[in-house]
């Protein structure tokens, strides 16, 4: 087969700028060069596109973040026109405007086929208020929950309290309903953290969701497929501190373990990625996609998120579970990018 050009597209305009830059090195590295030929688009913090020239130079003086060089998307010609060389595009920008639809739409528009979920799963599994919705809609147990907008709190903070203490409790947590990496995410234990709690959602959406804390432990599935899609082993992450917050996930001291596979019985593996494949066809990804849940102490799955751009660095979850489930790294980049082309001459044949 002949070698195809693939606009690897990261960096962004989302607090996970530098952990996509680590994803799309790690991937960029190991696609398979006698398939596949590589085109680096970065994207600066302000939204910027740098040429393929550009984007390589900065790699290769180590930035971990892109400079304000590029253009705005509209008038990068030279980064578009190396877009439209290509024949099909890997998005790895983590968060808002690239995990949620936007980019994905960009990529529709442009008929450019690319890797991972479409518009609306993409969309959906950026927002945890339309993601807890659709699941509990499709009978998938979720932690309670309530949705709170920025200008309801402002209005009527004593009645939002009171809603939360009546319907969710505490602890529990407040999350921007729009983020990742655990960004603006707090673990509220009494009425007290709740102002700093809201500051800190608010200041990344105007809309949060407060969640019943689950007592358990936190397990993750990694999904593969189009419409049949497969579910990898389960894994386990054991964070080093009250939750999995930024500094655990991303920290080099950090102390937080990865358990391939988690340490629990056949059945509730099983059963895990039973979960995790309903999670995702309910959720309509396709490609890839990561899917988290918490296992309670008395052996009930809860679902937490679907992450259709899961870190993807060597030593990520993602990749790691399928490497233990006999799928190397390298074939997993292959397999997704594959899927991609395959969903594009699908829709194409209609
Ligand atoms: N309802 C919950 N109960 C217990 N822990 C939670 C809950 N929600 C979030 N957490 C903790 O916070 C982390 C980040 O939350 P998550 O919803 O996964 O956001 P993100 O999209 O930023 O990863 C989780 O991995 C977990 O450690
Ligand atoms: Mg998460």
């Amino acid at each position: 087969m002949s070698r195809q050009r693939v606009a690897v597209i990261f960096g962004g305009r989302s607090a996970e700028h530098e952990v996509s830059i680590v994803s799309a090195r790690s991937v960029m590295a190991a696609l398979d060069p006698v398939r596949w030929e590589v085109v680096p688009i970065g994207i600066s913090r302000s939204g910027a596109w740098l040429t393929p020239v550009e984007t390589r130079a900065a790699l290769e003086a180590g930035a971990v973040a892109f400079r304000e060089i590029g253009r705005p998307l509209l008038h990068a010609g030279e980064a578009l026109a190396a877009l439209a060389a290509c024949d099909v595009a890997f998005p790895l920008v983590h968060g808002t405007f690239g995990e949620d639809g936007t980019l994905q739409g960009l990529l529709e528009m442009a008929g450019l086929p690319y890797a991972g979920a479409g518009v609306a799963a993409s969309a959906i599994g950026m927002d945890k208020a339309l993601m807890k919705a659709l699941f509990r809609e499709a009978g998938i147990p979720v932690a309670r929950y309530s949705v709170i907008r920025s200008w309801e709190y402002t209005l009527h903070q004593n009645m939002s309290i009171e809603l939360i203490e009546e319907a969710i409790g505490y602890p529990c947590f407040v999350k921007p309903a729009n983020g990742g990496s655990s960004v603006g995410i707090t673990k509220v234990r009494s009425r007290e953290d709740l102002p700093g709690a809201f500051a800190a959602a608010f200041a990344w959406d105007d809309k949060a969701v407060v969640e019943q804390a689950i007592v358990g432990r936190e397990l993750e599935c990694s999904v593969l497929g189009n419409e049949q899609p497969e579910a990898s082993v389960v894994g386990e992450i054991v964070p080093d501190r009250e939750f999995y917050d930024y500094a655990s996930k991303y920290d080099p001291a950090s102390r937080t373990e990865l358990y391939i596979p988690a340490p629990i019985t056949r059945a509730v593996a099983d059963d895990a990625r039973q979960l995790a494949l309903r999670m995702y066809q309910v959720m309509g990804c396709e490609g890839y996609a990561r899917v988290d849940f918490f296992l309670t102490t008395d052996d009930r799955l809860i679902a937490n998120e679907v992450n259709t751009i899961p870190g993807f660095t060597s030593i990520s979850m993602y990749p790691k579970l399928w490497e233990a489930s006999g799928l190397p790294y390298r074939d997993l980049l292959t397999r997704i990018l594959e899927l991609a082309l395959e969903r594009h001459q699908r829709r194409n044949a209609r």
